[in-house]
């Protein structure tokens, strides 16, 4: 084997790319709970990767045939159903382990700097997500693939004097088609999945340059060397102490993932929308259009905008569609936002602190009200007397856009008005 290895090092740096990025990558000792969700996306990338080329084997990107080639994976192809299971619920749990992987940089301020790139590759990678998973919800070619992807696009159409230019082009054609369902297949099989790689690719090397933070937020490359180790004093090698750790978090993942792919694959309608079972059709509307849960805080905002704001404005849809996408673009900011001494919360101040609860009620309330009907906001309290009489539900979504965009916009003030406590030299 030694051979071996040597004979490859002699042509291509093998060993030298094992152990600057894993191998004898020198890793704070403190990671925690916390730590898990980095290595998990990168496992559940694998796991959609592998299934989506199985699916693809027996899917027909064809109008007339692809809802029907969904039902034929599920009764017919063997382990089929399976298979779509997993590819299903990989795309939720994809989301719920990056927005906790997400949530993590937050709660300990890893986007700050040495690492921005690491943190704007990471939101790069989130847009590609989207991307990748609004192209491949309309490839089962149900009434909610369908009519999402009319509403999704139709908020293209929104944008001024190239709008509706702008929406045929992407559409390509009038309405939601055979040749959509064609160039969205080619995106979401192949053009994003590469991009998705690329970028995982860089957010790695971009992390392992500068290494990584930790729940203390003690920078460990700035620490003396231990005299044995030659390691600074709060580090150990990824492998094999982050191996064995992270197997740890896989195992723990895949006995959720499989209680969920065996025995509530459709996870209360959330996982799979109910609408979706029933084969597209352009001439019915559904009385309710969601998109899946991990759209809905965006989705709300979206609902939540009037389009009429100001007397001399034109009335359009298009200021929900702004403030849905400066919801995402404003997490590029982040790392320019913030200015408190300290990176970790656990020396942060009670600003800090407060503003993060604020922001995560805000998303997960606003997640909430994306997913229920307008129907049911109405019941919220339809006629009371809120301002215009509006109903009470987008009152509520209205104050949550705002606490939402004040989480950051507010951020310079309020971190640098922060009480801190002193950050140890050493991890706790
Ligand atoms: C396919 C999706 C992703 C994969 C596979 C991935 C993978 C990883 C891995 C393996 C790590 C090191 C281990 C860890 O810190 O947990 C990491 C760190 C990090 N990721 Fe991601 N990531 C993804 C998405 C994102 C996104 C969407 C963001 C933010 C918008 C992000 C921001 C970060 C940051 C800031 C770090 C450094 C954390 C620290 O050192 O404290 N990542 N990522």
């Amino acid at each position: 084997m030694d051979k071996v290895i040597r004979w490859i090092d002699d042509r291509f740096p093998l060993t030298a790319l094992w152990e600057s990025q894993w191998g004898k990558y020198v890793a704070p000792k403190n990671f925690n709970f916390w730590y898990y969700f980095g290595s998990l996306a990168a496992f559940v990338l694998v796991i959609q990767i592998v299934t989506g080329i199985f699916l693809t084997m027996n899917y027909k990107p064809d109008a007339a045939k692809a809802f029907e080639s969904v039902e034929y994976i599920m009764r017919d192809v063997q382990w089929g159903w399976l298979i779509r299971y997993m590819h299903s619920t990989g795309a939720s749990m994809f989301f719920v382990v990056v927005y906790l992987h997400m949530f993590r940089a937050l709660l300990y301020g890893s986007y700050r700097k040495p690492r921005e790139l690491t943190w704007i590759i990471g939101c790069l990678i989130y847009l590609a997500l989207m991307a990748e998973a609004f192209f491949g919800y309309l490839l089962p070619w149900g009434q909610m693939s369908y009519w999402g992807a009319q509403v999704i696009v139709n908020l293209f159409a929104t944008v001024p004097v190239i709008g509706e230019d702008l929406a045929l082009w992407i559409r390509g054609d009038y309405t939601i088609s055979d040749i959509t369902l064609n160039r969205f297949f080619a995106f979401h099989v192949i053009a994003i999945p590469l991009v998705l790689l690329g970028l995982v690719a860089a957010h790695l090397m971009a992390l392992h340059e500068t290494g990584s933070n930790n729940p203390d937020g003690v920078e460990i490359k700035k620490q003396p060397k231990d005299p044995k180790t030659g390691l600074p004093l709060d580090g150990i090698y990824s492998h094999p102490y982050y191996t064995i750790k992270d197997i740890v978090g896989v195992v723990v993942f895949l006995a959720v993932f499989s209680v969920i792919v065996f025995f509530m694959p459709e996870m209360g309608g959330y996982f799979l929308e109910y609408n979706n079972f029933i084969p597209a059709d352009p001439l019915k509307t559904p009385e309710h259009i969601a998109p899946v849960w991990y759209f809905t805080p965006f989705y709300a905002m979206l609902r939540a905008v009037p389009s009429e704001i100001l007397p001399f404005l034109p009335a359009t849809q298009f200021y929900g569609v702004l403030v849905m996408g400066a919801a995402v673009v404003i997490l590029f900011a982040l790392p320019w936002l913030d200015r408190g001494d300290v990176k970790s919360i656990r020396y942060r101040g009670w600003r800090y602190k407060a503003w993060l609860a604020a922001f995560v009620v805000a998303f997960l309330v606003l997640g909430y009200l994306g997913v229920v009907p307008v129907t049911v906001w109405g019941q919220f309290g339809p006629g009371v007397p809120l301002v215009g009489g509006v109903d009470v539900a987008t009152v509520v979504a209205r104050v949550l856009t705002l606490v939402y965009f004040l989480f950051f916009l507010l951020m310079p003030w309020y971190t640098a008005r922060d009480v801190t406590k002193p950050v140890p030299e050493r991890v706790r």
